[in-house]
């Protein structure tokens, strides 16, 4: 069995660069070449001021800095890449179809046979395919039909390695994996291949975390994991609205359950709605398979998840429209955060896309601060909604670099990200260059309840009964 030195990975976004960012560091032997079509964002990665890396994670800019130039690179030339990698990745997007059949719910996979061509034309000698994109359940069997069908003579080897780091702490996440799932053929060509992406994990994790299985409950897997994690938050937030209105305190109420060990503490935080690019989209994804294999009450109970996370958005931006008297119109409302969650830049599904798109709908004028996120993107993110005015996004959103400025003379103020930065913020003195009566609506449940009612804000804080604004 020849031993891997050089590794191509085909896109080099949040999934593929930080990846293959800890493969390189931790194979310092193996040659890991990361591609991409957009070249402005390899010369992205490839600044030497490690600020302007494309993607923003806590540590990342660190092992670039060890790995690059050393063993990690990061490059256009797909064709070449490919060509030398006896190991190839791929960390494509696949965004959910917004087109044809399977519209708004299947995995649009045009990307990934892009890809498969590509290979196909290119490849020399045997290569083993690793899918590092979510993809649904018997992708592998498309790939391996494009890529024998198409090719030159050349043996693929596919294997399925779904990708579990999250946004925000995906170094920790992959340097310290709960598991790794490897998913390949139950053949002796197939045990072959995923022995050797075990062996690049196993140069830094335990080998009983990396498990192996068959392709298919490898690309499962990730569809239910995600499915499961987003479960509990909309079940989180379903409580919520429960506590609001009965006297209990969602924060108590998951502290309560989160004890039991059957339970377990974590994704149980209310929130104004889950995003990022994975939950809702495997969720879809899900539900679609589903419901083409004819298992509707399957498809059904989850799509639940996704209804509730939908009317948890909607909920929170009427919450803010009926208190401040049933009129947004011309107010300025201060967003603090537009990222899907901290320590990310983001914004994919972001709720603050949806609950300002609410707003903007009531013509609200949005101030936005965000720690991270930039103006461009936020436009953007508004225009490809596709149902608001380009020009009334234009007039009514306005983004500043300084949380102060955002705020003031600010009708209200909304949470939608949790950056530990905000609670931290001097509200004495963002309460006396409010409007008033000052609202704050806090989507997140960070800030102090009761210094902020001390004060002399309005604070609508979800999940928690004893707010000021009901
Ligand atoms: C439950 C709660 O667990 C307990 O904390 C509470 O005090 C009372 O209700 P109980 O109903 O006795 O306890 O049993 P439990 O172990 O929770 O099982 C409930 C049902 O779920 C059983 O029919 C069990 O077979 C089923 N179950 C449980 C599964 O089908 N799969 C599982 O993984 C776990
Ligand atoms: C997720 C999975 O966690 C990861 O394993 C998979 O590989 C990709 O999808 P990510 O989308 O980066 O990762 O972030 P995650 O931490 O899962 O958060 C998803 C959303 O749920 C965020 O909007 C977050 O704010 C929200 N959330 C999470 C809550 O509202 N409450 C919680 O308790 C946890
Ligand atoms: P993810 O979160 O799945 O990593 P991203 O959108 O951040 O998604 O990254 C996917 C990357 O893949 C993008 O930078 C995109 O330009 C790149 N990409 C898509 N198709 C190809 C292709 N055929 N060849 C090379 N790069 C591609």
């Amino acid at each position: 069995m020849k031993n891997i030195t050089n590794i191509c990975c085909i896109g080099a976004g949040y999934v593929g660069g930080p990846t293959m960012s800890v493969i390189a560091q931790k194979n310092p032997h193996i040659k890991v070449t990361c591609v991409d079509l957009n070249e402005a964002r390899i010369n992205a990665w490839n600044d030497d001021n490690l600020d302007n890396l494309p993607i923003y994670e806590p540590g990342l800019a660190e092992v670039v800095k060890e790995a690059r130039g050393r063993n990690l690179f990061f490059s256009t030339e797909v064709d070449e890449a490919i060509d030398k990698a006896d190991m190839i990745f791929i960390s494509v997007n696949t965004p959910t179809k917004t087109y044809g059949e399977g519209k708004g719910k299947a995995a649009d996979l045009k990307y990934i046979e892009l890809c498969a061509r590509q290979i196909a034309r290119v490849a020399k000698d045997d290569k083993i395919i690793v899918e590092k994109s979510t993809l649904p359940v018997k992708t592998a069997e498309a790939l391996k039909s494009i890529l024998h069908n198409t090719g030159n003579g050349v043996s693929y080897q596919i294997l399925s390695n779904p990708e579990f780091l999250a946004e925000g702490t995906a170094i920790q996440d992959l340097q310290n994996a709960d598991r790794v799932l490897i998913g390949g053929d139950d053949t002796e060509e197939g045990r072959e291949a995923m022995q050797q992406l075990v062996n690049i994990y196993a140069s830094w994790l335990p080998q009983e975390r990396i498990l192996t299985t068959n392709v298919w409950s490898s690309e499962l897997s990730k569809l239910v994991a995600n499915a499961f994690l987003a479960q509990r938050v909309s079940s989180i937030n379903a409580i919520s609205e429960l506590c609001e209105v009965t006297g209990a305190d969602v924060s108590e109420v998951s502290r309560s359950i989160g004890m039991d060990s059957r339970i377990g503490s974590k994704f149980l935080k209310a929130s104004v709605g889950f995003g990022g690019s994975c939950f809702q989209k495997d969720i879809l994804n899900l539900v679609y398979i589903a419901s083409s294999l004819g298992l509707q009450e399957v498809a059904d109970y989850w799509e639940q998840v996704i209804l509730m996370n939908d009317y948890q958005k909607h909920r929170f931006a009427r919450k803010i429209v009926k208190t401040l008297y049933n009129t947004v119109a011309d107010k300025k409302i201060a967003f603090l955060g537009w990222a899907f969650k901290k320590d990310t830049n983001d914004t994919r599904e972001s709720a603050a896309i949806y609950v300002a798109e609410k707003l903007l709908q009531e013509q609200a004028n949005i101030s936005i601060y965000d720690p991270k996120v930039k103006k461009a993107q936020i436009i953007t993110d508004l225009e490809n909604l596709g149902t608001l005015d380009p020009e009334a996004i234009h007039k009514r959103i306005t983004v500043v670099s300084n949380p102060y400025e955002a705020m003031k003379e600010a009708h209200a103020v909304a949470i939608l990200t949790e950056w530990d930065e905000f609670a931290a913020y001097y509200w004495q003195k963002v309460y006396e260059n409010m409007m008033k009566p000052a609202f704050v609506f806090d989507g997140r449940g960070i800030l102090d309840l009761k210094n902020l009612t001390k004060i002399g804000f309005q604070l609508f804080s979800l999940g928690k009964s004893n707010t000021a604004v009901k």
